[in-house]
This record gives structure tokens, sequence and C-alpha cells, in this order.
């Protein structure tokens, strides 16, 4: 296993802020800050992670909720793995983390979107089990297409 000496937690009020601090290094330069506005943090803290290093430091975390409309699914909006820590099975295990807890509360599916551009999001969530779907023009506004990407729990 990738993690042992990590520590996994819910996300406090204070991630926020280093999440800020690194969000856009981790996506490679994109501007990625106002995707995870603090009430990510603040109101779906028991669907969500943090991942830390025995110093403290960030090194992964996931963003996740339950849709309040359909029973079935969990929705993950965000998932991002610290550069230096990445290819040594952390994604794969926050996704093995996140099936568990979803399944134990009764869900069946996860879904998550992401941009056509992405094509290492793509990559990575089909590695996982995910089911990577058509882009959608115009999902997120014009211009802004989005490719939807769902894991089965059953
Ligand atoms: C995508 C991301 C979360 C993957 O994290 P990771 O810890 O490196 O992933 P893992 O090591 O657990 O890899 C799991 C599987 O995905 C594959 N994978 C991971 N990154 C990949 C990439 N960039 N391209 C192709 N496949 C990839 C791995 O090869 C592995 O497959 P395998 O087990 O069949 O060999 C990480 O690269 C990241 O944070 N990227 C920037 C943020 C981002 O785009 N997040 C997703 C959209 S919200």
């Amino acid at each position: 296993m990738a993690s042992q000496e990590l520590r996994w937690r819910r996300p406090e009020p204070g991630d926020h802020a280093r999440i800020m601090a690194v969000i856009d290094d981790w996506w490679g330069g994109r501007s990625m800050r106002a995707m995870v506005p603090r009430l990510f943090l603040d109101h779906f803290r028991g669907t969500s992670y943090i991942v830390e290093d025995p110093a403290g430091d960030l090194v992964a975390f996931l963003v996740a909720f339950d849709s309040p409309e359909d029973d079935d699914v969990t929705y993950v909006h965000f998932i991002g793995v610290d550069p230096a820590r990445r290819g040594i099975g952390l994604g794969r295990e926050i996704y093995d983390r996140v099936a568990s807890d979803a399944r134990h509360r009764g869900r069946r599916r996860l879904a998550a979107v992401t941009s056509p551009v992405n094509t290492a999001s793509q990559a990575f969530h089909r590695s996982v089990g995910f089911e990577v779907g058509e882009a959608i023009e115009d999902y997120d506004g014009p211009g802004e297409a989005r490719v939807p990407m769902t894991l089965n729990l059953d």
C-alpha cells in the first residue's frame, strides 16, 4: 500500500487555505482556485478526505458529497495528489476508500465530470474503474464542455 505512513482525515475549515496554496500548481498551472470554494470543506466534511504526511504537509485531497437528488449517487467534485507523490497508487487508494464509504451509506455509483483537455484525469479514472463518457458540449456554460465519468459500486 502506498500510504501507510500517511494520515487520513476529514477536512477542517483551515484546510481551505492549504488547498488554495497548492491547487494551481497541482493542476499544472491552470487557474483552479475558484473551483473549490470553502463551502465544500465546511459542508461536505463527512464525505471528503484530507491526506497528510507525518510532517503535516498536504499530500492529497478529495471533495465529494452524496447527491441530494439521486440517492444512488456520491458525486466527486475534486481529487488532487501532490505531484511529488503521484504514480504510487495514492489516487487509487483514495477512490477505494471513497467507494467503500459510499457503499456503506447505500450509494450505488460514484459520478464525476472532467474537462475534455484533462486527458490525464480521464485515463486515471478509467484505470480505477470509471466508465468515461463522451464530452457534453456547453455542459457548464457556453464553450465549457465536460466529460461525464461513472463508477458502478454494485
Ligand atoms: C489524477 C491524479 C489524481 C492521479 O493520482 P495518482 O495518485 O498519481 O494515481 P495512482 O498512482 O493511484 O494511479 C492509479 C491508476 O491511474 C493511472 N494514472 C494515474 N495518472 C495517470 C496519468 N496522468 N495518465 C494516465 N494514467 C494515469 C495509473 O497508471 C494507475 O493505473 P494502473 O494501476 O492500471 O497502473 C493526479 O495525477 C492529480 O492530482 N492530477 C492533477 C489533478 C487532477 O487532474 N485531478 C482530477 C480531476 S478533478
